[in-house]
């Protein structure tokens, strides 16, 4: 017999489903409880609250388990390769050599974008923010494919506007990389692989050929893969509240590279380079910063510790780390910012303030001294991350739709004025 839970309410006892994932997690089903006793659920910032059924990812905090369509991100990262692992998330399984290959070439054959869409680049400030440029542009491929503002269309359509998203998104990405160093932009190689399109566009000059080093080429694949997907976290939840009310998926992404951009949530792979240079400049006092974070009176926080839900060690990191130490032996670089970035790792593990809140580095810690070492600016940093989140979006996204899910929209506790009436301007 399947477990009920029963809760009392003033005075009443109703009872509520549980349900069980194929991982034993379990959840009290809350939907009817309204209805039956007026009474709503309060969860601020979603802590204990599953917002849907997902059969994409699969994450356990405590013990540090993370696995995409039940593969461990650990064999993932060391065996598959970047597309590979999109059609997985997007598709549900890994694909036969043959549909890899019918991917690969349809991703390959889009990423061209319409030339009228490089005017916009010239429109914005060289200053400009990477993030808010890929955003906006994002967003504008709806308007050269109308076609696809209606998101629930037949499969072969829907396939277009995923591929093309797939295959577009890295070459605007450098381009607004290109634009803020007033660089002429680099069309995609369609001989280059995914990554080594990416690093091309991105680092090739007019002047200078590049050539893609293949530690450099493995260490973005991984950092890639890592950040393909991570459950219901705040961009993915937003794609899918946005996907939701059946706006176009190039509206949803944009709004998923929004919601990604808060130094809270992917903007943390920039914060953590930014405050590596600050304590740096500040004379390398890494005891007086740790300090700041562990003051509670201190705004400081020490970017790149800490994870929502991973409570004892992020598993993505322990991969990055040695993907770190393989790119900074290789390119053989020293970098004060690296001292400092070991020094509080060390603290991570031996202060009991840490200790006690599980505050281990995560991702964004090491994926900003690789993207450091391998010449990418600090502003591309939340950028690179958004390229290798795509895929979990677009199967976020999908599955939402797949599944009919209803459009997103929590309730509230209203703690305003109850109702008063309107005081003329004069009398106030
Ligand atoms: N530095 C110092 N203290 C911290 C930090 C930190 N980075 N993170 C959490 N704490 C303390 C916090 O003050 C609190 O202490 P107390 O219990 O004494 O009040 C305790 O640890 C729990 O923190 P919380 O804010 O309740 O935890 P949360 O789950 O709401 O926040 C977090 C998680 C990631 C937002 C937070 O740890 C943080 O701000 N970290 C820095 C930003 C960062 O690195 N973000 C990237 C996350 S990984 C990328 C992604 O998946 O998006």
């Amino acid at each position: 017999m399947s477990e009920i839970a029963k809760i009392e309410l003033e005075g009443k006892s109703y009872e509520l489903p549980v349900i069980e994932g194929t991982e034993q997690e379990k959840a009290v089903d809350i939907t009817k409880l309204r209805g039956m006793s007026g009474f709503v659920t309060l969860d601020s910032g979603y802590k204990n609250t599953g917002s849907t059924t997902s059969a994409i990812t699969f994450l356990d905090g405590e013990n540090g388990i993370l696995r995409y369509r039940g593969y461990p991100i650990e064999q993932l990262a060391e065996k598959a390769s970047f597309l590979e692992v999109a059609y997985l998330l997007i598709y549900g399984e890994l694909p036969t050599t043959a549909q890899l290959a019918g991917f690969k070439k349809s991703i390959t054959e889009h990423t061209l974008v319409h030339e009228d869409m490089k005017h916009f680049f010239e429109a914005y400030p060289s200053n400009a923010h990477p993030m808010g440029i890929l955003a906006s542009m994002i967003c504008s491929l709806s308007s050269f494919y109308p076609d696809s503002l209606t998101p629930n269309r037949d499969e072969a359509a829907k396939n277009l506007t995923i591929h093309r998203l797939l295959a577009k998104l890295p070459t605007l990405a450098a381009w607004a990389y290109k634009n803020s160093m007033r660089h002429p932009f680099n069309y995609p190689h369609n001989d280059h692989d995914y990554v080594k399109n990416f690093l091309q566009m991105i680092f090739e000059l007019p002047s200078q050929k590049y050539e893609a080093n293949p530690v450099v080429v493995s260490a973005l694949n991984k950092l890639l893969i890592l950040h393909a997907d991570h459950e219901q976290n705040c961009s993915a939840s937003t794609v899918r509240m946005v996907g939701s009310s059946h706006a176009n998926l190039y509206a949803s992404i944009s709004a998923g590279i929004l919601a990604l951009w808060g130094p809270l949530h992917g903007g943390a792979n920039q914060a953590v380079i930014e405050m590596l240079e600050k304590i740096h400049k500040d004379g390398g006092d890494v005891d007086k910063w740790v300090a700041k974070a562990k003051d509670k009176d201190d705004p400081f926080r020490l970017m790149g510790f800490g994870h929502r839900v991973y409570k004892n060690f992020d598993p993505r990191a322990i991969i990055i780390k040695k993907a770190c130490d393989d790119v900074l032996q290789a390119l053989n670089i020293q970098d004060p910012l690296l001292d400092i970035a070991k020094k509080l790792e060390q603290y991570a593990l031996e202060d009991e303030y840490f200790k006690a809140r599980n505050l281990y580095p995560n991702v964004d810690f090491y994926s900003g001294i690789i993207y450091k070492a391998i010449g990418i600016p600090t502003e591309m940093f939340t950028v690179m991350f958004a390229i290798g989140r795509l895929p979990g979006w677009i199967a976020q996204w999908k599955e939402m739709m797949d599944n009919g899910e209803p459009i997103g929209r929590p309730r509230q506790i209203y703690t305003g004025y109850t109702s008063r009436d309107y005081v003329s301007i004069d009398k106030r």
